[in-house]
């Protein structure tokens, strides 16, 4: 389950229902997929191959779709990161940069943990948002956030796209501290 951390006023939000509050603030989706439907061999597995990638979309083919419906998105996939992944640590420095998108982004964590960082108001400064399991976030376009992962330093999620080429982001510059 979700936890925010607000970094102004070191708040701590957790469960489900403070978490969706604190979120419809700042039009931040959240919601639940059951992870209990993985096979064993993939439920916490993030060192899966190609062909559990396509397992883990068809186990939440149901949850896909309907996001998909209600929210416009047009192709999805499932993204891994592990400490096998070639070149980690570049990726985690190009997805640490704050950046925004045309278009909100989407992601079902379905194994593993990470963390996005979103951009709330003055009040707010930026917030943790730390996600395991289950968690689907969705942050809204144009909104500056950015992403890295927890401490296990591995995930599975599944990312859902309007745009058909997929993820593009624009780096957000400011002078204030992050
Ligand atoms: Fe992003």
């Amino acid at each position: 389950m979700a936890i925010v951390k607000v970094r102004n006023t070191g708040e701590v939000i957790s469960g489900e229902e403070n978490v969706k509050q604190f979120f419809d603030q700042f039009d931040v989706l959240y919601e639940h997929w059951d992870v209990e439907k993985l096979s064993e061999d993939l439920r916490g597995n993030c060192k899966i191959n190609d062909s559990q990638k396509e397992e883990v979309l068809q186990v939440f083919d149901t949850d896909i779709r309907s996001l998909a419906e209600r929210r416009g998105y047009k192709n999805w996939d499932v993204v891994v990161l592990n400490d096998q992944t070639p070149d980690l640590e570049a990726i985690l420095k190009k997805f640490e940069k704050v950046h925004t998108h045309t278009e909100d982004e989407v992601r079902a964590i379905t194994a593993g943990s990470g963390t996005f960082i979103i951009k709330g108001d003055e009040q707010t400064g930026y917030f943790d948002v730390d996600l395991t399991a289950g968690d689907v976030i969705s942050v809204p376009e144009n909104t500056p956030h950015f992403f890295t992962l927890s401490d296990e330093r591995q995930v599975v999620a599944v990312r859902l796209f309007i745009d058909q080429t997929g993820w593009v982001a624009h780096p957000y510059e400011e002078v204030e501290q992050r």
